[in-house]
């Protein structure tokens, strides 16, 4: 299990929500997969039989991540080739901009589970 939530504040944490975003052995590793929110476009990335939960538009000038390349725990776009570490949302390299928002991720009971707004 790994959650990470740097960039939320302790009340923005308390009104988000786990969304569920399907069963964990049925998503291959090394795969991204859009999960709509309804309030966040989500990006769910399996890499190394790790989940990690991000934007799914960077924060440069907001291009697409699906379309774009995983690293490890590096998530690069496909725009610029700004580059965000997964784990922490820092930006690694590339234009300057903001941190890549990140959500919470956990498994249980087989399923993904993402905390959004
Ligand atoms: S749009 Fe992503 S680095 Fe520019």
């Amino acid at each position: 299990m790994n959650i990470y939530w740097p960039t939320r504040t302790l009340q923005e944490q308390i009104l988000m929500k786990w969304i569920d975003a399907g069963k964990a052995d049925e998503i291959l590793d090394n795969t991204m997969i859009e999960v709509d929110t309804g309030a966040t476009a989500i990006l769910l990335v399996k890499s190394n039989r790790e989940f990690f939960a991000v934007s799914a538009v960077c924060p440069h000038h907001q291009a697409w991540f699906i379309q774009g390349r995983v690293d490890g725990t590096s998530l690069h776009c496909p725009r610029h080739m700004g580059a965000f570490d997964m784990k922490s949302g820092r930006l690694l390299s590339g234009p300057s901009c903001g941190d890549l928002p990140c959500y919470p991720v956990r498994i249980e009971n087989g399923k993904v589970l993402i905390k959004s707004e």
